[in-house]
């Protein structure tokens, strides 16, 4: 599995003092508040959760590792923030990711994974001389980890259900769900923006390594960085820590809806159903505890004209995205996995490939309809 490290544009304070304020302003539970857990927590569990989220937010310093010795940013938070931690980031956090084409046809990943960091101590020598071979780029844009602990929490069946590889509807709408290998079997990737990755401890371990430069000990899923160049006795961060951070993000809650009762967006809504958003923006899948909101299939779908350059991995060739959820799109432009949108409507816009009819039904629809319909996605 090739970490997801990558280019970071604009760089915050890396070589700094560590940072170990408080989280969340101090002590008293945060349950129900911006940025706290979902729901009240037993004692232990809020410690964890604090815990979890110090380490989410903490500035961390070369003494504890930072860096093997690159990395994209010294903290999670420095990404993850908008509009409240664990959110997403803004278009000048946008990591890269690079390859080599091979044609058109015979995709590679460069020598030492798809990544390139540009953080790093002016003494340490970089990967140009691979940068050089390459001549496919993609950014990547943060997504939003809210609500991430009850996608992880959705049926798998919930998942494959809408699965139509084969296009037997001929709606020209297909949606394979992403499986990932892991160890002997396969399992059904839920997060990143190709559905590369199963669990919420995994993207952790995936994170620490590739965004951070932090290494973890190895829990034969394949995604920890287990070892880098620095003279810090590795593993980094204890097996305890990661499973703290999955826990806090997992308890993050959902974006919830303003709750609009204006005839334009309940109107929005019909028009979401009636041009066909919902045949990949599923409103809700079974989850552990009732339906999921999220408004996405969390199948992978091609949706870029057949000209489309990028990113090509096992499974999900170039131009292929899990459907994001749109639950809280109204806090997390820009939009698309490069943030190539800004606005919502340009998002709508872009849309090709498996979503073409879809699209052109929106742009044939009344100005005030396509209006209705980005009120309505303004509530969610
Ligand atoms: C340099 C910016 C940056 C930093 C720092 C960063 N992330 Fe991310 N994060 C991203 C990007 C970009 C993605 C999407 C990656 C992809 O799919 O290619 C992402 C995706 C994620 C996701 C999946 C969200 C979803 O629903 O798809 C999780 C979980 C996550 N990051 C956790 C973390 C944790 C934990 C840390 C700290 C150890 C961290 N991130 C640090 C940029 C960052
Ligand atoms: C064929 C499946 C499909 C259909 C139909 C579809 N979408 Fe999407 N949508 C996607 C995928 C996949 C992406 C991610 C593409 C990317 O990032 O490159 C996406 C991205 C988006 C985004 C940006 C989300 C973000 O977090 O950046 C918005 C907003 C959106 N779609 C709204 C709509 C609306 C409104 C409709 C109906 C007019 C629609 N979509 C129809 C699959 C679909």
């Amino acid at each position: 599995m090739q970490a997801l490290a990558l280019l970071l544009v604009a760089a915050p304070a890396i070589f700094g003092q560590e940072d170990l304020r408080a989280p969340g302003g101090g002590g008293g539970s945060t349950s129900g508040k911006p940025g706290g857990p979902s729901g009240p927590l037993d004692p232990a569990d809020e410690a964890r959760f604090q815990r979890g989220r110090a380490l989410f937010e903490r500035d961390f310093h070369r003494s504890s590792g930072l860096g093997s010795p690159e990395m994209n940013a010294d903290s999670c938070r420095a990404c993850h923030r908008d509009p409240v931690v664990g959110g997403a980031g803004a278009l000048e956090l946008n990591v890269s990711r690079f390859g080599r084409n091979g044609g058109g046809t015979l995709f590679q990943d460069l020598p030492g994974g798809q990544g390139l960091s540009k953080l790093r101590p002016p003494w340490v020598a970089g990967r140009e001389e691979h940068g050089a071979e390459a001549d496919v780029f993609e950014q990547r844009q943060t997504p939003s980890i809210l609500g991430d602990g009850l996608i992880e929490r959705i049926a798998v069946d919930a998942i494959l259900a809408h699965e139509d590889p084969l296009d037997l509807d001929g709606d020209g709408i297909r949606g394979v769900a992403r499986r990932v290998v892991i160890g002997l079997g396969t399992e059904i990737g839920r997060f990143g923006w190709k559905a590369q990755v199963p669990r919420l401890a995994d993207f952790v371990r995936d994170a620490l390594g590739g965004e951070l430069g932090l290494t973890t000990s190895s829990d034969e899923r394949g995604f920890a960085l287990e070892l880098d160049g620095d003279d810090r006795p590795d593993p980094e961060i204890d097996r305890e820590a990661v499973a703290d951070m999955a826990f806090f993000l997992a308890q993050l809650p959902a974006p919830r809806r303003t709750g609009s009762l204006e005839p334009e967006v309940l109107l929005g809504e019909l028009v979401f159903e009636r041009v066909g958003c919902v045949k990949c923006h599923v409103p809700e899948l079974r989850g552990g505890n009732g339906p999921v909101p999220l408004y996405s299939d969390l199948l992978l779908h091609d949706v870029w004209p057949e000209s489309f350059r990028g990113m090509s991995e096992s499974g999900a060739g170039p131009g292929v995205y899990r459907t994001p959820p749109l639950w809280g799109i109204r806090t997390s432009a820009p939009y698309l996995h490069d943030g190539r949108a800004s606005g919502l409507r340009a998002a709508i816009l872009l849309h090709d490939g498996e979503a073409r009819g879809v699209r052109k039904a929106f742009e044939a629809l009344p100005i005030t309809e396509k209006s209705a319909l980005v009120a309505f996605l303004n509530d969610l």
